[in-house]
């Protein structure tokens, strides 16, 4: 019988989430103390002090600039301002012409908020598994069997949890694309029958690490319908786990700070852990988020360890006793290997994913790459965590177009050379701000703010940190030019239509409590439970420059909580949502929001709104997901809607002798997270 933790048992949760994920996935983030303990205002009085008064000129000078350049970009409440458009929410019918209503992409009757144990979908959708956990994707791998699983198996089967998703083209094979998925955690009182958390067993252990990781799969679609099914055994499929080799690159790769006792080059590792979001480059490959690695080490100490969280005494999976890479004490340097962003190209089965270390270290939950002017990468990024940062980083070497080989190597440098910077942002209301979520009287959260860079190549901007030093304890250094605090930074996406940029800011409960930040122009709300969506408009043309202006997009929640927010758009005209997550946009320019968390009395679900037009802020409910599980990863084309449907039947309680949902598969059937396809079974696109 499995022995429950105290852990598991007595502990209330924060966010929607059941125990089971709060301590699988993050390791209990949220009931640690908060990492962050920094003063930044008085460490940013320091620094500030320290900058050359050049730099300092500088930075005002942008903040000026982008003050002026935000309200032109962003422009004021009234051009983003929705019109009273005749809707029917919730339950939309079709208007004029049998057509339904709302923004060009958003046309669905939307889904209302359920508690059902399936994926729902708007009427006329269809939808497919296109691959369950442990399904064989590489020669050689079994059928998956729950009762004889095999560490051996997994490494060929697809891993556990999907989180990230990423569908890229196949040249040469019609009807097919490369699936790219990511494995965030392990379960493993819903993967074993039996599993005691205190004694686990050297092969489940083994399982584990095969299960985390990345997939490359090549799926291929079904020609009258918008379904998906895996392609077993193509030369490109991979699995890539928590024993794999990957390689350091960039400034601090080989630093000591990298070196460990199995390592002396400070360039090899072993594995990729808690991979979460993630995103494409447009040279074609993938990157993948390293985000609450911290858990899976042991016996941590020092202050460093303190601020990403890594807790003394064993961890939860007891990996030290099978490696001793994993206990901190014996192998300080080892956890300096995690937390990083991993560049992969899923179109090369022998190429060896790389682990940036220009873009920093935090736990990252996603990366997201444009290109500047110029056709040099600047990548987004969010450390996920309360009262955490937002990034960025800005190549300092342009894409070279084309498919060519020297092409191909050459793109695969631009994340080695460049500059990290980190957001400080600044309101222009914050007399107005008490906490509740209450508009300022100019109308908009909104404000500018600065970039402030934390290291170019080897030369760190941040007094008192060497380079070296800066990438690898990245936090720190955000701490030391005071940065800004904010509600767990999530997912972040450019528009491609508008070159704004979205991030999540899932929710923080700690915001305001005693002793901890109080609420700002961005982060609105005390005791925020719903999170948030920020909007971001870059020097315009310039997304390498140093300042920006921003707006709250969102503020999520009941629309009829009057703290809600979505761009001015009639709130009873909304679908309601709390704890956004991943965000992506369709090919119309519309942007799609699944939720983590959800903390209404729904199943979390996937949402598009449109960001631009006459519509903006209508924000419409597009499908729920199963009994415990979080909706991610989603990927929009015009035919199909794909989510990972991450952590089914993951409730307090449950296990795999007493499963607390019937998902995929139906009654006496293994749970398994898996990847869905939702398509118009008319053979319509997507919302038209
Ligand atoms: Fe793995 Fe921040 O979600
Ligand atoms: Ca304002
Ligand atoms: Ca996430
Ligand atoms: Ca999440």
């Amino acid at each position: 019988m499995r022995r429950l933790l105290p852990l598991l048992s007595t502990k209330p949760h924060a966010g929607g989430r059941s125990a089971l994920t709060c301590r699988y996935r993050c390791g209990d983030a949220c009931f640690q103390e908060v990492p962050n303990t920094s003063d930044n205002e008085y460490a940013g009085d320091i620094i500030a002090s320290a900058l050359s008064r050049r730099s300092m000129v500088r930075a005002a000078a942008v903040v000026t600039v982008a003050s002026a350049a935000g309200a032109a970009v962003l422009g004021g409440p009234a051009s983003g301002q929705a019109v009273a458009a005749p809707l029917d929410h919730p339950g939309q019918k079709p208007g004029k012409g049998g057509r339904l209503d709302g923004a060009r992409g958003l046309r669905f009757e939307p889904v209302a908020p359920n508690k059902k144990d399936k994926v729902t979908v708007p009427p006329g959708y269809g939808q497919n598994i296109v691959i369950r956990w442990g399904d064989p994707i590489l020669r050689g791998a079994p059928a998956f069997n729950a009762a004889k699983q095999t560490a051996k198996a997994q490494a060929g089967q697809f891993g556990y949890n999907n989180d990230f998703l990423s569908l890229l083209p196949l040249r040469g094979e019609r009807g097919r694309q490369v699936l790219v998925a990511n494995h965030e955690y392990t379960d493993e009182i819903l993967m074993f029958r039996g599993y005691d958390p205190e004694k686990p067993t050297r092969e489940q252990v083994e399982i584990a690490w095969a299960a985390h990781g990345l997939s490359v799969v090549v799926v291929e679609e079904e020609r009258r319908t918008g379904s998906l099914t895996a392609v077993s055994r193509h030369h490109l499929n991979r699995r890539l786990t928590a024993t794999s080799l990957f390689e350091m690159t960039g400034p601090a790769a080989g630093s000591p700070l990298l070196r460990t006792s199995t390592d002396r080059s400070g360039i090899k590792v072993r594995g990729t852990l808690n991979n979460c979001a993630g995103g494409e480059t447009p040279w074609g490959t993938t990157l993948h988020g390293e985000e609450n690695f911290n858990q899976y080490f042991a016996n941590g100490g020092s202050d460093t360890d303190k601020r990403y969280g890594i807790v003394a005494g064993p961890s939860d999976r007891k990996w030290e006793r099978f490696d001793k890479r994993f206990d901190a004490k014996r192998e300080p340097n080892e956890s300096h290997r995690f937390g990083w962003v991993v560049e992969l190209d899923p179109y090369d089965a022998d190429f060896v994913p790389r682990k940036r270390t220009a873009l920093g270290r935090f736990k990252h939950e996603a990366a997201a790459p444009r290109l500047t002017e110029d056709g040099r990468p600047v990548v987004y990024m969010g450390d996920d965590e309360r009262f955490d940062y937002f990034y960025k980083f800005v190549s300092s070497k342009r894409m070279k177009k084309g498919n060519s080989r020297a092409a191909r190597e050459h793109n695969l440098t631009l994340l080695d050379h460049g500059t990290l910077y980190v957001a400080k942002l600044s309101a222009d209301s914050p007399q107005d701000i008490d906490g509740s979520g209450k508009l300022p009287n100019d109308g908009e959260f909104d404000g500018s703010g600065v970039w402030i860079p934390l290291a170019t190549d080897d030369t760190s901007h941040v007094p008192g940190m060497t380079a070296d030093e800066v990438y690898v304890f990245t936090r720190l250094a955000g701490d030391k030019v005071g940065a800004t605090k904010m509600d767990r930074p999530e997912d972040v996406e450019p528009s491609p239509r508008t070159g704004r940029v979205y991030l999540a800011l899932t929710n923080n409960t700690d915001r305001g409590k005693p002793g901890k930040p109080g609420a700002d122009e961005a982060n609105p709300r005390n005791l925020n439970k719903h999170g948030q969506i920020l909007e971001l408009a870059e020097n315009w043309d310039d997304p390498a420059g140093d300042g920006f202006a921003w707006r709250l997009f969102l503020v999520a929640g009941d629309p009829k909580d009057p703290s809600t927010y979505f761009a001015g758009f009639p709130k009873d005209r909304v679908s309601p949502i709390s704890c956004p997550d991943n965000v992506a946009f369709d090919p119309h320019g519309n942007l799609w929001i699944s939720t983590d968390g959800n903390q209404l009395g729904s199943h979390d679900g996937l949402f598009g709104v449109a960001t631009h037009g006459e519509r903006r802020g209508e924000l419409k409910q597009f499908l729920t997901v199963p009994i415990g599980a979080e909706t991610c990863g989603p990927v929009i084309q015009d035919r199909r809607v794909l989510v990972a449907v991450q952590h089914p039947g993951e409730v307090d309680g449950a296990s795999v002798e007493k499963p607390a949902s019937a998902w995929p598969d139906g009654r006496g059937k293994m749970v398994r997270p898996s990847v869905v396809a939702v398509w118009p079974k008319d053979g319509s696109n997507i919302g038209v």
